[in-house]
């Protein structure tokens, strides 16, 4: 993780696709009073704390996240008593026992989760038989500009000397439906959304890139090299900008999926 608190602050200022695709999954997640539910990957705890609100005080809510550069921002301003939040990774719920949710919230963060199928067994573990999993974000199905430009950039001299420890790893609906079956989630719906991530310019958007990546934007290239890298990445995304800006197409997946 190369995650820093500057661009954990920065992610609550610039996320607002993230919180727009959060505020759609936890319309189709049907969260209501009183349910127990985890948030996945929760950052900074922005939606998490919109999802408290929600389930009241008969409720409660926690986020987790390997970051703690995001969990000391969400504990320190966030924290209410049906409120919590812990370090910890989507692989390793073992903080939580078996059918303890009755829904979990995965928003915008599956692809960053290195061992996937694990992930996905331990959610069906907390939840409660009937329990509910939402989960969103960018389709492998299709690619968008920003990865076109990581792959372009990051293949050239000297950055191709570099590997990328754990790449980002967007699920097509048939490896996310393979997922589901294995880990007994038989009955899901899938909605897939082309969205339109807009940014003023190529700053604004390597801005957004890097603080919802936490640094990975650059893939596995040391620190130094990223200010050149990222100087070719903006000369790329200056080719896509118009007098309105950069209007990046991006396609959402969003799976709600029923536990057994
Ligand atoms: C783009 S942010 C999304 C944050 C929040 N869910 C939202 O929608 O605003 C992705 C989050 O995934 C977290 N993450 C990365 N690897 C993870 C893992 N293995 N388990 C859980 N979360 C992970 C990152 O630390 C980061 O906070």
């Amino acid at each position: 993780m190369v995650d820093t608190e500057e661009l954990a602050r920065g992610y609550t200022l610039a996320n607002n696709t993230q919180r727009d695709a959060g505020n759609f999954l936890i319309e189709k997640l049907e969260i209501t009073p009183g349910m127990r539910v985890l948030d996945v990957g929760c950052g900074p705890g922005d939606l998490t704390a919109q999802i408290a609100e929600i389930v009241g005080e008969n409720g409660s809510v926690v986020g987790i996240d390997p970051s703690k550069e995001r969990i000391a921002i969400a504990i320190d301003e966030r924290i209410k008593p049906n409120l919590s939040f812990q370090v910890g990774r989507a692989e390793d719920l073992s903080q939580f026992s078996s059918g303890s949710f009755d829904a979990i919230f995965v928003n915008s963060t599956l692809h960053w989760v290195e061992d996937q199928p694990a992930a996905l067994m331990e959610f069906g573990r907390v939840l409660k038989s009937g329990g509910r999993l939402g989960i969103s974000g960018g389709s492998g199905d299709f690619v968008a500009a920003h990865e076109r430009i990581k792959a372009d950039v990051l293949s050239r001299d000297p950055y191709r000397m570099y590997q990328e420890q754990s790449p980002p790893k967007f699920l097509k609906k048939v490896e996310l439906e393979d997922l589901l079956d294995r880990a007994m989630f038989s009955k899901r719906d899938f909605i897939r959304r082309k969205i339109i991530k807009s940014a003023e310019d190529a700053d604004a958007m390597i801005n957004w890139l890097d603080t919802s990546s936490s640094g990975k934007t650059y893939g596995g290239i040391p620190l130094e090299l990223r200010p050149k890298a990222r100087e070719e990445m903006k000369h790329e995304w200056d080719k896509l900008t118009t007098k309105d800006g950069i209007q990046m197409e991006m396609e959402v997946l969003v799976t709600v999926a029923i536990k057994n």
